[in-house]
């Protein structure tokens, strides 16, 4: 078939040529923060502590496995339904590591990208962010990209918008409309295809991440809490990602 009605996405095309043993682009769905300090009987914020020292080992294992993205969902745009200390909480530490880690970006070549709607944490956190964005646009050796007031509906709807009003202005004509067109207006759309997506802490939903890009995902979940997230866990999802036959539809 030259030409069939559903196109396969990159990924798929990628996969014509064989399967790849380490995923290009994993994603993980970093949850479990709050039952870990309740646990120890500590206050949530310890477990937003403890889990951003997680990140710190996670993106040192992705970078050493030669995984090339590492997406990780640190707010979603339901998180804003949490209690006003701990979004204020939350926003403290991402000001706080920013400062710290930025050091530890440059010297490990980490590029850092932001998916979702980062403007809404304030003009303070959102320059700051920014400036590490433009400050690690050159590193190569990973892209960590941070979902902040990230929703994956929110997304589609913009794209979905962003296409109206360019027919509506006649500059497409909607039949048109395809596959990548849609992509194209994602905010992953720099973004090699998303091979492995991984939620900590059991529970076993999506929670609004990624749905268009996790079409074809591999996905793990595990019953590690995130702030207990490390080196072996992380190889564990990966030698889980190796052992998947991933098919795309085809046979
Ligand atoms: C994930 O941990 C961190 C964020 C969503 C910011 P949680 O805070 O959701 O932890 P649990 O799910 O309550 O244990
Ligand atoms: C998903 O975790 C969001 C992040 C990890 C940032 P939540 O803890 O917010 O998800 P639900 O509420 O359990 O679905
Ligand atoms: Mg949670």
């Amino acid at each position: 078939m030259s030409d069939p009605i559903v196109r396969p996405g990159r990924s798929a095309e990628r996969e014509v040529e064989g399967q790849k043993a380490t995923p290009r682009h994993v994603a993980i769905i970093m949850d479990g923060n709050g039952r870990w300090a309740a646990r120890r009987g500590l206050p949530r914020v310890a477990g937003h502590r403890a889990g951003a020292e997680a990140v710190r080992r996670t993106m040192q294992a992705a970078a050493d496995a030669g995984v090339e993205v590492l997406t990780l969902y640190a707010f979603s745009s339901e998180n804003w339904r949490r209690s006003e200390d701990e979004v204020s909480d939350l926003k403290g530490l991402m000001r706080f590591y920013l400062e710290r880690e930025l050091g530890t970006l440059q010297k490990e070549k980490v590029r850092l990208k932001l998916i979702g709607e980062p403007a809404a944490f304030g003009n303070d956190l959102y320059d700051r962010l920014s400036q590490a964005v433009e400050e690690t646009k050159d590193n190569d050796r990973l892209t960590l990209v941070v979902a902040l007031n990230y929703g994956s509906q929110a997304e589609l709807v913009g794209a979905a918008r962003a296409l109206a009003e360019r027919a509506k202005a006649g500059e497409i004509d909607p039949a048109t409309i395809d596959i990548a067109a849609v992509e194209s207006l994602l905010h992953t759309r720099d973004l090699p295809p998303l091979d492995l997506l991984v939620r900590t802490s059991g529970e076993v939903r999506l929670s609004n991440f990624l749905l268009w890009q996790a079409a074809y995902a591999e996905l793990v979940f595990t019953d590690t809490l995130w702030p207990d997230f490390d080196e072996a866990a992380f190889a564990a999802t990966l030698a889980e990602f190796a052992r998947r036959q991933r098919r795309f539809g085809g046979r």
